[in-house]
């Protein structure tokens, strides 16, 4: 019978569904993907589809937030193992102990946090958008100070680049992924690339992104590659980007700064799984009314304050 690929495009038009799948997924999945691009990018496509289903080939609380902006369509995450190690480092319990040593103070949550912690924050951002939301809430709170989780690098990267102005007081998550990258590694890849321009996120240890020639969110980092006119450029976040750079600017080289940057939970889902998710209907995205009300009115404070920002 026909190969993989061909029964879920199949299986697509029989059930009305459409499949979204993020940037650091494994590229066999492209090939069956309507939509591909980053974690926000692909919650407005989530919002915009007329599908019945949406099989979100990525982590949890993408699909989370899938989810919570179109809410009566039936999201489906392929494997259920595929969760965020950092938007895990957080929970309510730790969230309010964050907030109550510091109260008063308003609160900022990454996109990388799950519904249950967005329902209990004042504004959520993406890494392309932290740096404005930062600054619109402090100064519409009238403080110099915000709280900001569960990325501490990300962050401090924020505080540092509004000159300090607004102190910006982190809860100690990080990316596993992009912190097994070290100064030394962006020091050994000069050495043998000493023409290459080098594009870090901003997850990335901040002694990283000091080094590098350009930090910036996943959209950034390949809008960069797509208005220079350079011949190298060393990718320093998950690996998966560094893939569909090379294959979609064949003129240019690629180097991946470390080939540590692999975030496994991105990589679980497979296209057998995203067969059997349509298949079964399983994996299904639920949220209590309350904790959806709650975390979309932080998600809706973000795009009063910035429109969403787009890969593709
Ligand atoms: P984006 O929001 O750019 O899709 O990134 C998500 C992420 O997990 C970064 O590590
Ligand atoms: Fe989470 Fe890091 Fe993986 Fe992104 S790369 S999904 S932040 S663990």
């Amino acid at each position: 019978m026909n190969s993989l690929v061909e029964k879920i495009n199949l299986l697509k038009k029989e059930k009305n569904a459409v499949i979204l799948a993020h940037c650091y997924q494994n590229a066999e999945v492209d090939e069956v993907a309507d939509f591909v691009g980053d974690s926000l990018y692909l919650s407005r496509k989530a919002k915009e589809t007329n599908a019945d289903i949406i099989v979100f080939s990525g982590v949890s609380f993408m699909a989370e937030t899938a989810k919570l902006l179109s809410p009566d369509k039936k999201v489906l995450l392929p494997r259920l193992e595929a969760g965020c190690f950092m938007a895990n480092m957080i929970n309510v319990d730790s969230l309010r102990e964050f907030k109550a040593k510091h109260p008063g103070i308003p609160t900022v949550c990454y996109v990388n946090s799950t519904a249950a912690i967005k329902a209990e924050c004042d504004v959520c951002c993406t890494s392309s958008n932290a740096k404005d939301v930062v600054k619109n809430l402090a100064e519409k709170a009238g403080v110099n100070e915000v709280l900001f989780l569960p990325d501490t690098y990300l962050g401090k990267w924020v505080e540092s680049e509004l000159g300090g102005k607004i102190k910006v007081t982190t809860y100690n998550g990080f990316c596993p992924t992009h912190l097994r990258l070290r100064a030394e590694d962006v020091e050994k890849s000069r050495l043998e690339h000493p023409n290459s321009k080098l594009l870090a996120h901003p997850e990335c240890h901040n002694t990283v992104s000091a080094l590098a020639d350009f930090v910036g969110s996943t959209k950034e980092i390949m809008e960069y590659v797509h208005k220079t006119n350079f011949k190298e450029y060393t990718i320093a976040t998950e690996k998966g980007v560094f893939d569909r750079l090379k294959r979609d600017y064949s003129g240019k080289t690629f180097y991946l700064l470390s080939e540590k940057l692999v975030c496994q939970n991105m990589k679980w889902n497979t296209l057998d799984d995203i067969y059997n998710a349509l298949v079964r209907e399983e994996h299904e995205i639920t949220l209590d009314e309350e904790t959806s009300q709650k975390a979309m009115a932080c998600i809706n404070k973000m795009f009063e304050i910035t429109q969403p920002v787009l890969v593709r």
